[in-house]
């Protein structure tokens, strides 16, 4: 391998925006997410003002965690990657600087409209259409970015990586800009362009595939390179990875009417939609497994490297979220499990121990990396940090799992007359420990991510601008 270096450069410049980003808004959405939990266990906490409802500030949360937290990690580590397997610099600073930019404002807009109450009401899909159109527009560049920068890479093959990169970011476009299709009457209030049975079918289409491209495949991309970076192994198999890819994509666009069961959507569009999300359970699996098996020789390496861990327990989770997924999507499971607080606990399963775990993983390998330095300025905070969050997960989805069954059970409990045997709030009364261990958990989580911003800022901090210049060279020859 040759270590000349080219007088090129990465553009590490906007790379480093979304990673701190990610941590800042990391903390403010989690952050949200533990104040929404203790309003579960103190409605007082409501503070009696609109702005500061559970019903106002839990759009919130989702879109700062999802959009702001989880959007910004894909943002940083696909503009890291596809720079470094493609060995190239991205193809225009201009436009790379205009989709960081144009992503906060998007953030912004969120902070400012959800907590005054102005929504579509479409979950995940609140945005109103001013804030929507930057989007489309921040996003339509992130394409021609990323994919502009494929066209020109000095590589021959595109790693695999950005193949899930890129699925990830065409079908959001797609799915964002067919869902938000409505007709406007005020600055800030539209009404969808579909209507009953179609716009709740559109609506989660739209919303399962936002779990499944965004939160699942973006993050699978960041699987690829980071696991096999961090092991210093080779992916375990890069024919599976092809099969992963097409089976996944080709799979999970089906899979939306799972979130419609029992409802006034077609019987059979029901049925199709469980039968593909049984099936999806082949190629989430066959993912988790390669990423696992990279570490075949290399398990050692997780009882010193807690970096390793994160990314390792990341799959785990993911593995656990993707089995208990098509579970639920079983109807008669689902008549059990659904509107109660098990779907919550599998949402999290999927959103702390996957999608953060991993997020926080390859960051913690990469912010090193774009600033100049050997390693994060403590290890000991890294492991310290991982714990918070394994432990924060497992309070958060066990208590969810007692309660979401509690729930569900006592829901449907009749008595021999045929009336109901508990009543809501007897429910919810039976509720109030499992959500007391849920803030509990959550809190563990949002500490980790403090010890995160502390480690993070000690490393930049200890970085002067010469090193991290010479950081961003590119080696000519070599691996990525
Ligand atoms: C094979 C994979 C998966 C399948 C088949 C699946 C299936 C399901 C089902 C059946 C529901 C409940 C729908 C309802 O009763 O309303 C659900 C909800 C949800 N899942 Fe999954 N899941 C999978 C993986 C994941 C992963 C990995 C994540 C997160 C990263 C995730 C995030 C969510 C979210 C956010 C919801 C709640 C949607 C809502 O009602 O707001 N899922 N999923
Ligand atoms: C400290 C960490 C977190 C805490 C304490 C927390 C707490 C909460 C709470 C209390 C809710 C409302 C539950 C309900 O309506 O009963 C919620 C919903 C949700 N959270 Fe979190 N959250 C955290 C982190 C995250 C992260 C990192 C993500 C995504 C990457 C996420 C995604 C979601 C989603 C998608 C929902 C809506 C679920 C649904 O509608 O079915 N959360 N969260």
């Amino acid at each position: 391998m040759s270590t000349a270096i080219s007088p090129t450069a990465y553009n590490y410049k906007v790379v480093r925006q979304f990673a701190i980003m990610t941590v800042v808004w990391g903390i403010l959405g989690m952050g949200l997410g533990v104040f929404i939990a203790s309003q579960l266990v103190w409605p007082e906490l409501n503070f009696g003002l609109p702005w500061t409802t559970f019903g106002r500030l839990r759009p919130l949360h989702t879109n700062l965690v999802i959009f702001a937290f989880g959007g910004c990690a894909l943002f940083a580590t696909s503009y890291y990657v596809v720079q470094r397997t493609c060995q190239t610099r991205l193809i225009s600073d201009g436009l790379a600087a205009f989709t960081f930019w144009g992503w906060q404002a998007v953030i912004l807009g969120a902070i400012v409209t959800l907590p005054l109450g102005y929504t579509t009401t479409k979950e995940y899909a609140e945005l109103e259409w001013p804030i929507a159109i930057l989007l489309a527009i921040v996003w339509v560049t992130y394409a021609v970015v990323f994919f502009g920068t494929i066209v020109k890479r000095k590589t021959k093959h595109i790693y695999v990586g950005n193949w899930f990169y890129g699925a990830f970011i065409l079908v959001t476009a797609m799915l964002h800009i067919v869902n938000h299709a409505s007709l406007p009457v005020s600055l800030f209030k539209s009404y969808s362009a579909y209507a009953g049975a179609t716009d709740a079918m559109i609506q989660w289409w739209y919303g399962h595939n936002a779990v499944g491209f965004f939160l699942t495949t973006g993050f699978l991309g960041m699987m690829y390179y980071f696991v096999p970076k961090q092991a210093e192994r080779p992916i375990y198999s890069y024919r599976l990875s092809i099969v992963h890819f097409w089976a996944l994509i080709t799979l999970y666009i089906w899979a939306g009417p799972h979130h419609l069961h029992y409802t006034a959507l077609p019987d059979w569009a029901q049925s199709l939609g469980m039968a593909m999300s049984i099936i999806l359970l082949a190629p989430s699996w066959g993912g988790m497994i390669n990423g696992m098996m990279t570490l075949s020789g290399a398990w050692h390496k997780l009882r010193t490297d807690p970096i390793l861990r994160f990314l390792v327990v990341s799959l785990a989770f993911y593995g656990m979220s993707t089995f208990e997924g098509p579970m639920m999507a079983i109807k008669t499971v689902n008549s059990l499990s659904h509107y109660t607080d098990w779907t919550i606990g599998h949402v999290h399963a999927g959103a702390l121990g996957w999608v953060a775990m991993i997020s926080i993983g390859a960051l913690y390998h990469m912010i090193p990396k774009l600033f100049g330095r050997a390693q994060m300025h403590s290890v000991g905070l890294i492991n310290t940090h991982f714990w918070l969050a394994t432990i924060g997960t497992v309070l958060y989805i066990a208590s969810m799992w007692v309660n979401g069954i509690t729930q569900g059970l006592m829901w449907r409990a009749i008595n021999d007359d045929g009336t109901l045997t508990y009543s809501f709030v007897e429910a919810l009364q039976a509720s109030h420990p499992g959500f007391i261990v849920r803030a509990l958990g959550g809190a563990f989580f949002a500490t980790g991510m403090l010890f995160m911003a502390y480690n993070v800022w000690r490393t930049v901090r200890a970085s002067d601008p010469a090193q991290a210049e010479a950081a961003a060279k590119i080696a000519v020859v070599g691996a990525h």
